[in-house]
């Protein structure tokens, strides 16, 4: 099938890849020129694992293609999915510009039936907005269809994702439109759920919502293991015995980051309020999310008896593991609490976000490893769970640092083990 992506970025590069992976014919759209020379040589602007693979195996092979020209494209293309950016306003609503733009263009284009899918996360009710602006904007007598698809990749692992879904979900209101999906995805073998569109774009917003909730609730629980000595891990896995309960999204930490929670809680909230609803539940959510990187720091601050003036090492600057993706990452707050206590020096290590994150704080030091981020520091924070902190030579770490204190944001390390070797060690709900 001749599929169109609108907007090339952490969803649409994925999609128009692994829809070409999956035989189909793709043409990538894409407004930031810059972006499109890099694809063209199978570079991506990003770190994802696999992803230059793909796209390179799909470009070599013909099946993908990139272009500025959103008309051309959809002119070309059957089913043409709006995977652009849908990022918070200052408000915490969603910004709507890049999804009001798209559709404009892809109006002008509907030369014969299409089907416009909306993949980018967007508020409920934006399909039936959708729908009126192309019939508005489009020529006389134009034939198409709108659909909610929505896109529940996790950075890191978003070709698996694709490749391997939980479920995929149709929302439509034509059967016409629906067999176009089914069969699109039909080699996927996954559970395919057809409801309307209202509801799969529902289906997006609480899902996000509710796996932020289940973080903020753990760490809530680990404040309070902090204060009994109880072990958050353990109480984790007891919760997660529970099969309605389930494993997942119980890591206590130092909280959620990325593009998605943040952004898609916030929409939720304002959604609820248009909407007479009152969701004070999600605002306690995010309440709770914000407030863990002051926390960390004030215990990070306590056990240096005073934290100014101290040099300060950071492992792990990235929102989470396998992504170089800063956006609303807990090293961001923490970095700027740490600069409002006053710190001397912040030495950071991370394997692939520095670059991102010198954008924001080009004056810290950047270093090559995690020991070298440790040499001569009072306390080493670590931020991000990437695996390469698991198998540190931690008393050559000890023996760099000026005094043997690790803060470990992520339950990364053993609290018996570090203190057996040595370390002044916390961690998030665990003594
Ligand atoms: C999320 C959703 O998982 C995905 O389905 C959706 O399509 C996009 O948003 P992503 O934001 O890429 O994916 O990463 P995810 O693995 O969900 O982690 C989000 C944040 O939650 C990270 O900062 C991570 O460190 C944090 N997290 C995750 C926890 O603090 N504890 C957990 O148990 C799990």
């Amino acid at each position: 099938m001749k599929i169109a992506v609108i907007g090339s970025g952490h969803v649409g590069l994925v999609t128009g890849a692994c829809f070409a992976e999956l035989g189909n014919e793709v043409i990538c759209v894409d407004h930031d020129k810059k972006k499109l020379r890099m694809f063209e040589n199978g570079e991506i602007p990003f770190y994802e694992p696999g992803l230059d693979r793909l796209v390179h195996a799909n470009l070599t092979e013909g099946r993908l293609s990139f272009s500025g020209d959103t008309n051309s494209a959809v002119s070309a293309s059957k089913v043409i999915f709006i995977c652009v950016g849908t990022p918070s306003l200052k408000t915490g609503e969603v910004d709507m510009s890049a999804i009001e733009k798209s559709a404009c263009q892809i109006a002008k284009s509907l030369n014969n039936y299409k089907l416009i899918v909306e993949k980018s996360t967007v508020p409920v009710e934006t399909g039936q907005w959708l729908l009126k602006t192309l019939e508005k904007k489009a020529p006389k007598g134009a034939d198409f269809d709108v659909a909610s698809n929505p896109e529940f990749l996790r950075e890191g692992s978003a070709i698996h994702d694709f490749m391997h879904p939980d479920r995929i979900i149709i929302g439509v209101s034509s059967e016409k439109a629906a067999s176009s999906l089914v069969h699109l995805y039909s080699s996927l073998n996954a559970p395919i759920l057809i409801t309307d569109i209202k509801s799969a774009e529902l289906i997006k917003h609480a899902s996000n919502s509710f796996l932020a909730m289940k973080i903020s609730f753990i760490n809530a629980i680990a404040d309070i293991c902090e204060k009994t000595g109880a072990d958050i891990l353990r109480v984790a896995k007891g919760m997660g015995l529970d099969e309605r309960i389930g494993h997942d999204f119980l890591n206590a930490g130092i909280g959620y980051g990325g593009s998605c929670f943040p952004k898609d809680v916030s929409a939720f909230i304002n959604i609820a309020k248009k909407l007479g609803c009152d969701f004070k539940l999600l605002e306690e959510v995010r309440g709770i999310n914000e407030k863990r990187s002051i926390h960390f720091v004030k215990r990070v601050d306590k056990l240096l008896g005073g934290i100014k003036n101290k040099t300060i090492a950071i492992w792990g600057l990235s929102f989470k593991p396998d992504t170089d993706d800063i956006r609303e990452a807990p090293a961001v707050y923490i970095i700027k609490e740490l600069m409002k206590k006053k710190v001397k020096n912040i030495r950071a290590y991370d394997p692939k976000a520095m670059d991102n994150i010198k954008n924001i704080y080009p004056n810290i030091s950047y270093c090559n490893s995690p020991y070298e981020a440790a040499k001569g520091a009072h306390a080493v924070l670590v931020l991000t769970e990437w695996k390469d902190f698991k198998h540190l030579d931690l008393l050559k770490i000890k023996s760099s640092l000026k005094k043997p204190i690790i803060a470990d944001g992520r339950n990364l390390y053993d609290p018996g083990k570090m203190k057996r070797m040595g370390f002044q060690y916390i961690a998030v709900g665990r003594v």
